[in-house]
């Protein structure tokens, strides 16, 4: 009886997640805007949202003054307040999908997306080893191979691929293979030449790509590395004045120009599927060049840390950031403060949408 009575219920409660699927499931354009059934995104710390609360790592960012300005108070995001992922949720009127690790995140919690993000992750598995723990992208995706597993289980196999046929995906990843790898004096990938290394992050990005693809992503939202020879960390060591390193610049374009050959080769190859170029690097580029143009005060130095252009110290607890955020590009050494955010949100969703809109 007992065990029927539980069936029942279940049956009951599939059917009820098949029927709010049928109704989530309607991407495209609607009206006045794009709309997805579900979000799920991969990334470092740009678009982390607290897995690396759960992991041994330095590279953590759940204690003030990080979330200062973000309603629910410190999360595990590195700003002050919103990530450009929840921005574009916002936008898209979409929950902030949780992150994966998070105990809570189960069951019908993943049915919007999920996010696998990890701060000081890259593509490279190496990567980041000078914060400890981080998660790379060939991990996350096996992740994101779980949640399939528990997709399949909620709504079936066929009506999973359904929904993944239609969410949005977005990757943010590149810029610690040079920052957080690369350029520093004891990588061990500092034997490789520029173009060597280029080769090897290339190589493997598009088979993770494929991967990702393979398990069932068709909208794959790709974004560039930054102008990374302009953050305040690489200024407190490399700049004079101020003026950004060209060396450090040059790697993340170099790194652009392929990539956006590479995802123009696997939209070709791949029909069906898209893999949606985001420039990352020009509009931060002139952000910081001419603050005044966008409403800030402040392109170089960030709102928290410590040392030249606040570069030399990451933001701490023990640390006061300014009180005027919104007047800073940067939040702190590394990462672009809400306001910034903001700005580069809109930006990816009207590409989104000129994109995806015909
Ligand atoms: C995904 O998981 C299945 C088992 O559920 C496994 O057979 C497959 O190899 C995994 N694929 C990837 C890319 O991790």
């Amino acid at each position: 009886m007992v065990a029927i009575g539980r069936c029942v219920i279940k049956l009951a409660k599939s059917a009820l997640t098949v029927l709010l699927l049928a109704l989530l499931v309607s991407p495209g354009v609607r009206g006045d805007g794009l709309t997805f059934p579900a979000y799920f995104i991969f990334g470092d710390s740009l678009v982390d949202v607290g897995n690396n609360n759960y992991i041994t790592t330095v590279a953590r960012a759940n204690s003030l003054p990080f979330g200062i300005d973000f309603p629910s108070g410190p999360t595990g995001r590195f700003t002050n307040g919103r990530t450009v992922p929840d921005v574009l949720c916002e936008k898209l009127s979409l929950p902030f999908p949780p992150p994966y690790l998070a105990p809570t995140t189960r069951g019908a919690a993943v049915l919007q997306g999920v996010n696998y993000a990890s701060a000081a992750a890259g593509i490279d598995r190496l990567t980041g080893y000078n914060f400890i723990g981080r998660v790379d992208f060939s991990t996350q995706i096996s992740w994101f191979n779980n949640t399939i597993n528990e997709l399949n289980q909620q709504i079936g196999q066929l009506e999973t691929q359904q929904l993944l046929k239609s969410s949005l995906f977005s990757i943010t990843l590149g810029a610690n293979d040079y920052v957080n790898n690369y350029i520093l004096k004891d990588s061990p990938a500092s034997i490789y030449t520029p173009s060597q290394f280029l080769d090897i992050l290339i190589t493997e990005f598009e088979s993770q790509l494929l991967t990702l693809n393979m398990l069932g992503a068709r909208i794959i939202s790709i974004t560039s590395i930054g102008p990374i020879g302009c953050i305040p960390a690489v200024l407190a060591r490399r700049s004079q004045n101020g003026e950004c390193s060209e060396y450090v610049n040059n790697l993340a374009l170099d790194f652009n120009t392929e990539l956006q050959r590479l995802l123009t080769k696997l939209t070709t190859q791949n029909s069906g599927s898209i893999f949606i170029y985001q420039d990352g690097f020009t509009s931060v580029f002139d952000y910081i060049s001419n603050p005044q143009k966008y409403g800030f005060k402040f392109g170089s130095t960030a709102c928290c840390g410590a040392g030249r252009f606040n570069g030399n110290v990451l933001c701490l607890p023990i640390i006061k950031p300014c009180p005027d955020r919104d007047d800073y590009v940067f939040w702190d050494c590394y990462h672009p403060s809400d306001a910034a955010n903001v700005l580069i949100g809109n930006q990816v969703y009207d590409n989104l949408q000129r994109i995806l809109a015909n």
